[in-house]
């Protein structure tokens, strides 16, 4: 599992903010939900929704011990949290204790997407919800799908042998049937062809560095930003546009 560097992403995420935004501007929650976020990052996000919780509780649980650390300076944002705790979304270290889980933009990073759906169903009580979030399938490459066709260059082939793809982009109707099978029923789901426009190219390398984390930790520090600018350099034609991102996102809101 990646360790991303919290502190990092806390400085280069205004595109993973600006979309989560979004969909916390149509969560509903009467205040007293206790609601568990997966994959919470830097927690920036959770102190939001902790912040509309006055009689609830949230848990921000991340893999990476440096994003739950950067989570954890933040300091409660109301007197019952939220609380972070490092553990895997395929081993989520709870019984059934939430009326509602959220996950932005993390479970993609996920590749056993069914094992995560699975935890997400047995955290939560019975009617409970959950707001997914994440990248799915397209037609064009991903910056993801970029990331492992440089890793099979042979300037980095040799650093990438026995490498697995650390990501999944789910059809949606796999994501639903997926979603079935752990025993929700999918009460909506949106997808979204999204774009993002980093300015300068500089700000999108800073970006991609951070995101991938999955395949430069398995670098020598030293050769790290040539890998990112050979992603970045790769990806460019993929858009058309140097600074830009595209990417697929579903919305999915399961209840049981
Ligand atoms: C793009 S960040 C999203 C953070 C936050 N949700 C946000 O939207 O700002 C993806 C996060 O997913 C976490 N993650 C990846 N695989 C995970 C796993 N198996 N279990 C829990 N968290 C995971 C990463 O450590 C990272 O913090």
């Amino acid at each position: 599992m990646a360790d991303w560097s919290g502190q990092d992403y806390s400085r280069v995420s205004a595109l993973q903010r600006s979309v989560a935004a979004e969909s916390l501007a149509e969560l509903v929650v009467d205040g007293s939900e206790w609601i568990l976020d997966i994959g919470c990052g830097d927690g920036f996000l959770t102190a939001e929704i902790a912040a509309r919780l006055p009689h609830g509780y949230i848990v921000g649980v991340d893999a990476s011990p440096r994003m739950v650390a950067t989570a954890g300076r933040r300091g409660p944002a109301t007197p019952v949290g939220p609380v972070y705790v490092c553990a895997d979304a395929r081993r989520l270290p709870f019984g059934r204790s939430f009326d509602m889980v959220v996950s932005f933009n993390a479970l993609h990073w996920v590749p056993q997407l069914g094992e995560a759906l699975a935890g997400v169903a047995a955290v939560l009580r019975p009617r409970g919800r959950a707001l997914i979030q994440m990248v799915c399938a397209g037609t064009r490459p991903s910056i993801e799908s970029t990331a492992m066709q440089v890793a099979g260059h042979p300037r980095w082939a040799s650093r990438f042998a026995g490498f697995s793809t650390p990501f999944i982009h789910p059809q949606p109707a796999e994501l639903r049937e997926l979603a079935d099978s752990c025993g929700f029923q999918v009460a909506s789901m949106t997808v979204l062809d999204r774009e993002w426009d980093f300015g300068t190219v500089e700000q999108f390398t800073a970006w991609c560095a951070v995101g991938s984390t999955a395949w430069t930790e398995r670098l020598p520090e030293s050769d790290r930003a040539a890998f990112v600018d050979d992603l970045v350099a790769a990806y460019e034609p993929v858009v058309g546009q140097a600074g830009l991102v595209r990417f697929m996102q579903v919305r999915a809101e399961l209840h049981l």
